[in-house]
């Protein structure tokens, strides 16, 4: 089946409060230079205490249905990638659909932890190219936030909260800008490398999120590399070919060693986290909006996406923009 689906528009939202790495050092024992020079991460946003996730993901939306030109009505299709959610349930999509009035469609969430919005965009690709959906709104929103443990600087100093959306649209027949292709993985033995120590079945609690960041880094670039490899390789195109890597935020250095091991310039990786730290899902959506505002990224552009996350779970998407 020949995908023809492609990206219509984008939006981000980040929270108006900033953190920066100077306020951190002044409450736990950490510094600017620690954090600066071992992850890239300069400040983060972090949500006021009456916005939920749900909140994000709205004025997220928002701005990809006015960037995308399309009306709400239109949209028939909701995909919230999250591990964050306001609720256990109903979903945070089915908050989204209301607080947008769309009466029509269907709407759910996704977790897929860091992975969340490629996981996403596959799953509406496919709805969209199975013809049961014309546009999804698909939305990486999270407020990481509160399932942080703030006394924890070996955690706390790394992720932000925000929300990034995109409109997947069926494409003309004439066009060139479509989702290509989005190789997706998950390997179940490695959660405890990455995961957070609550849930409604374990203990009835939200639980903080606990990371063995050496381990997740090493995973980050072997599985990254490899997957980039093999879904250019599947469409016949070169590291050359591609125009910008956009990859999930989690630290400069896996950023660096993963570009430098698949042999592509640095000055074609976009990055957003040194003012974003890692908001895990949102990541690449909040960059790619920040690429095409600053029109950085153009039309009929290569663009990769890729991403690794708690589960483990990780993917990469080649499209044309
Ligand atoms: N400030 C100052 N010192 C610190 C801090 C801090 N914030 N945090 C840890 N340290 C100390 C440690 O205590 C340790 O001290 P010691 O040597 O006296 O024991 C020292 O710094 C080195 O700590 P390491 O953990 O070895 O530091 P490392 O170089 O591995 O960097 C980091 C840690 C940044 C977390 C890195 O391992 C990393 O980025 N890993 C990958 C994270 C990632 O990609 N996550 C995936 C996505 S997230 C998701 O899916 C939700």
């Amino acid at each position: 089946m020949k995908n023809n689906n492609y990206i219509v528009g984008s939006g981000g939202y980040l929270p108006k409060k900033i953190l920066t790495n100077y306020d951190l050092s002044k409450k736990i024992d950490t510094s600017d230079e620690w954090i600066t020079s071992r992850t890239g991460i300069k400040e983060r946003h972090i949500a006021d205490k009456n916005q939920l996730n749900s909140d994000l993901a709205f004025e997220a939306a928002k701005r990809a249905i006015k960037n995308s030109k399309i009306k709400a009505s239109n949209i028939d299709l909701i995909i919230v990638a999250t591990s964050t959610p306001d609720n256990t349930f109903p979903s945070t999509a089915t908050k989204v659909q209301a607080k947008l009035g769309i009466k029509k469609g269907f709407a759910f969430d996704i977790q897929a932890a860091c992975t969340g919005f490629i996981y996403a965009l596959s799953i509406a690709d496919n709805y969209l190219s199975n013809n049961q959906a014309t546009f999804a709104l698909v939305i990486g929103s999270e407020i990481f936030s509160r399932i942080l443990d703030w006394k924890d600087r070996s955690t706390c100093v790394l992720f932000g909260d925000g929300a990034g959306a995109i409109i997947l649209g069926k494409q003309k027949k004439n066009k060139k800008s479509r989702i290509i292709s989005t190789e997706l993985y998950s390997d179940g033995r490695f959660y405890n490398l990455l995961y957070v120590d609550g849930g409604v079945s374990l203990n009835q609690k939200a639980g903080y999120l606990k990371m063995n960041g050496k381990e997740v880094f090493k995973h980050a670039i072997t599985k990254l590399v490899k997957i980039v490899k093999l879904n250019l390789k599947k469409n016949n195109l070169k590291i050359n070919d591609i125009d910008w890597i956009i990859p999930h935020q989690a630290n400069k250095r896996i950023m660096v060693s993963t570009a430098k091991k698949l042999k592509i310039p640095f000055n074609k990786v976009l990055m957003t986290i040194e003012k974003h730290a890692n908001t895990s899902s949102a990541s690449i959506p909040l960059t790619l909006d920040f690429a095409i505002s600053k029109k950085i990224i153009k039309r009929n552009q290569l663009i990769l996406f890729e991403a690794i996350g708690g589960g483990l779970t990780w993917g990469c998407s080649l499209l044309k923009f």
